[in-house]
């Protein structure tokens, strides 16, 4: 069946045994936001190409997604693009300066009516086709991606990334009719694009709902979680490993555990043991601390000895807890990669 692994490199991959909760003998390792602006042949790319020119032509797309890979012996490449890339086709442009803009929030039921759900293979052709790019030029496993519902959603309605998200927050309370039909219509573009990344070829796939910590359990249980659960169970007969993202949400963990995805993404604020005992059967992504790649070789190396450390009671893919900062030096991101892979987990104990 197309979606299902198919190819020696990514039957045999270190990365997917990892998702799949294997307790590998080394750790897998990639970074979120591997590809960017920290590195200058990205920044020469789009001194020349706008962000969504680059998203939207496959070769472009691929050759920034395998950048990365060029520099590190990285276990898996995620395929550039964004999780705005739904919005326009659904009908609701999106600008970056850097971050997203949308000028036109949805904000009424009428909004929300008028949103497309276009079908999955005609949501956004150029992001598979670029997947299929990049297995041509590598064998490392292709991680796909979307957002999650209520992150998309952040964006949609409050306009803009914003510290705390009050025109959203408050919205969900006063339109709750309004939150959920929009809500109910994300899920059903984000699991149609999942699956069309899947039949292109991605190994894996991760739902990043980057701002799902902003919200308190009862509004999460509400509108993020279903939402969320719909998507992942929606790809459960791909087979492919499901990794699900949420940031300063360990309040939260208590729903998340019981979220399907086989793999969560932690963040730096408590170390993987802590995690791992509130998240049980999960393989654990994560979790050191992005800023730390903005400091030296000795200090870096120290930091991620830590993860390794605390990440070894069960399936572990190292990771940062959020993504790489535009100012990150590339050496640091080579000594990092060293680390892990010269780590041996099977002899260690924590
Ligand atoms: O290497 C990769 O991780 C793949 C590419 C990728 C991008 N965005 C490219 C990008 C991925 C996985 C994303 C996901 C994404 N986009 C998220 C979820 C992850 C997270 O950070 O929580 C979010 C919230 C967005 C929305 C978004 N897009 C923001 C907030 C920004 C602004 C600046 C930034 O880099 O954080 C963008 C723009 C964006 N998306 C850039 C890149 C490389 C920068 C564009 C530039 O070069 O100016």
């Amino acid at each position: 069946m197309e979606g299902r692994v198919t190819t020696t490199e990514q039957a045999t991959s270190v990365f997917l045994d990892a998702a799949r909760g294997a307790s590998t003998p080394r750790a897998p390792i990639w970074l979120m936001r591997q590809a960017g602006r920290y590195l200058p042949e990205y920044r020469a790319l789009k001194e020349r190409h706008s962000f969504w020119e680059m998203c939207r032509t496959p070769e472009i797309a691929a050759e920034v997604t395998v950048q990365p890979l060029r520099r590190f012996p990285l276990d898996a490449a995620i395929i550039f693009s964004d999780i705005m890339t739904p919005l326009p086709p659904m009908g609701v442009p999106v600008d970056f300066a850097p971050g997203p803009v949308i000028r036109a929030p949805v904000r009424t039921a009428e909004d929300v009516a008028r949103l497309a759900v276009p079908p999955g293979d005609e949501l956004a052709p150029f992001v598979g086709e670029a997947i299929r790019l990049v297995r041509e030029q590598s064998p490392v496993p292709v991680i796909g991606f979307a957002g999650a519902p209520l992150t998309v959603a952040g964006y949609a309605v409050q306009g803009a990334g914003s510290a705390d998200y009050a025109e959203f927050r408050s919205w969900l309370r006063r339109e709750p009719l309004a939150a959920h039909a929009l809500l109910d219509k994300l899920a059903a573009v984000t699991a149609a694009y999942l699956r069309e990344q899947i039949a292109a070829g991605a190994g894996a796939v991760q739902l990043f709902d980057s701002w799902a910590g902003i919200h308190d359990r009862r509004v999460y249980a509400t509108f993020g979680m279903p939402y969320a659960r719909r998507v992942l169970d929606e790809l459960a007969d791909t087979g492919v490993p499901r990794i699900y993202l949420a940031v300063g949400a360990s309040h939260l963990y208590p729903q998340i555990a019981r979220l399907p995805a086989e793999v969560i993404s932690v963040d730096w604020r408590q170390p993987l043991d802590v995690s791992r005992a509130a998240l049980p059967g999960k393989a654990l992504q994560g979790n050191l601390d992005p800023t730390v790649m903005l400091t030296d070789r000795e200090t870096v190396l120290a930091a991620g000895r830590q993860v390794l450390r605390d990440g070894l009671g069960g399936a572990h893919i190292f990771n940062l807890g959020h993504g790489v900062l535009p100012g990150t030096p590339p050496d640091n991101v080579a000594r990092l990669v060293d680390l892990v892979h010269e780590f041996p987990r099977a002899t260690e104990s924590a």
